[in-house]
């Protein structure tokens, strides 16, 4: 398949550009776009033979469902069968943004997009582009990651490019996502909103809002047990992985035990990622130090740019320096441990 590139800026949506990607999603075709949290593939979510192409193009497992995207929370609502207090709070409080709420459905959506479950989830995007294309189409937009199944998310034009080009209508490329993590996703159908997915919107602010909340098991960086129900199915899978083996080294080590470790750890071609002002000082032949800049959103950010770069230069093992589990920093561990499996 001939893939058409469209190279747009993300601060300044060119609706003309825009206007031709639309018009292929309202077509049935699929189209690669920006969001504020990595690129996603997308889809008009109630045409079930266009939802069916990105499983196809991404490689992806028929159980996992797919999140929509909206442009208004009058759309939000047609998808949705019940929107529950908490639902109502944290859109009005964090829409458009970094948020999926997991609803009852209506049961308009394809049922490919929701995997057959009785929920579908939700998220209105505040990048430009992304929101421009949703409205411009007519369409509620059913869009994963844009990466094949597995591998780290695509936080830049050129992973979409390396993952699926040939295999879409359309990539949107306008440079580097703000947050480079996924969006955060809850479960809104019960009184207690529950986590299945950390993201830039944190606990502690869905928590302010709803007065409660809390972190589902499988959120907490706790691996499944086998025959488990995942209840946000996609978790259950490898992700986020580079090929080269991923090892986390304790965020509180530094100095002399911190170099120790990394010799002891490394296994071939070996980096060492850290966004600790001290240790990217640790000077260790043959090992390439990454700092990442200093706070979880500056790891967040480039993470996965640095998984994807390191396997195309050939590296085997990645070691990575956790940070503290809290906050934005519970989704950044939450990817990194992923990874690491
Ligand atoms: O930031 C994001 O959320 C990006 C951008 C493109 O919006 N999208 C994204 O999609 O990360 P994906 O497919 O890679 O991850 C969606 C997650 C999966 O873990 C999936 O299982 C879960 O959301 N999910 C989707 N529908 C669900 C549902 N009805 N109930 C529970 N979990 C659901
Ligand atoms: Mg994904």
């Amino acid at each position: 398949m001939k893939t058409k590139m469209l190279k747009i800026k993300r601060d300044m949506p060119d609706m003309e550009k825009i206007s031709v990607a639309a018009g292929i999603i309202a077509d049935g075709g699929i189209v690669a776009f920006p969001t504020e949290t990595v690129y996603g593939l997308g889809a008009n979510a109630l045409d079930g033979n266009a939802v069916a192409k990105i499983f196809a193009a991404k490689g992806r497992p028929q159980d996992n469902p797919i999140i929509v995207h909206v442009s208004s929370i009058a759309e939000a609502k047609l998808l949705a069968s019940e929107i529950t207090k908490a639902a109502k709070k944290l859109m009005v409080k964090f829409w458009p943004g970094p948020l999926t709420l997991v609803m009852k459905s209506s049961g308009i959506a394809a049922e490919n997009v929701t995997a057959g479950l009785s929920t579908v989830a939700l998220r209105m995007p505040s990048d430009k582009i992304a929101f421009a294309l949703i409205k411009e189409s007519g369409f509620p937009i059913a869009a994963p990651s844009a990466n094949i199944s597995g591998r780290p998310s695509a936080t830049e034009g050129r992973h979409v490019i390396d993952d699926l080009k040939g295999k879409v209508d359309v990539i949107i490329d306008a440079g580097p996502c703000k947050i480079g993590i996924e969006s955060t996703v809850v479960d809104v159908t019960g009184k207690i909103p529950i986590v299945l997915r950390p993201g830039k919107i944190t606990l502690e602010q869905i928590m302010e809002v709803c007065g409660r909340a809390r972190l589902h098991r499988s959120a907490k960086g706790a691996e499944m047990k086998k025959g488990e129900k995942a209840i946000s199915p996609g978790m259950k899978y490898r992700h986020y992985a580079p090929r080269a083996k991923v090892v986390i080294l304790g965020h509180e080590i530094n100095g002399k035990k911190l170099a120790g470790k990394i010799l002891k750890s490394a296994n071939g071609k070996t980096a060492f990622i850290t966004s600790n002002k001290n240790s990217k000082k640790i000077t260790t032949k043959k090992i390439e130090v990454v700092f990442l800049g200093s706070g979880p959103e500056n790891f967040g950010k480039r993470i996965f740019a640095e998984f994807r770069r390191l396997d195309s230069e050939g590296y085997q093992t990645i070691l990575v320096q956790g940070i503290k589990g809290t906050g934005f920093g519970l989704a950044v561990m939450d990817r990194v441990i992923r990874a690491s499996k």
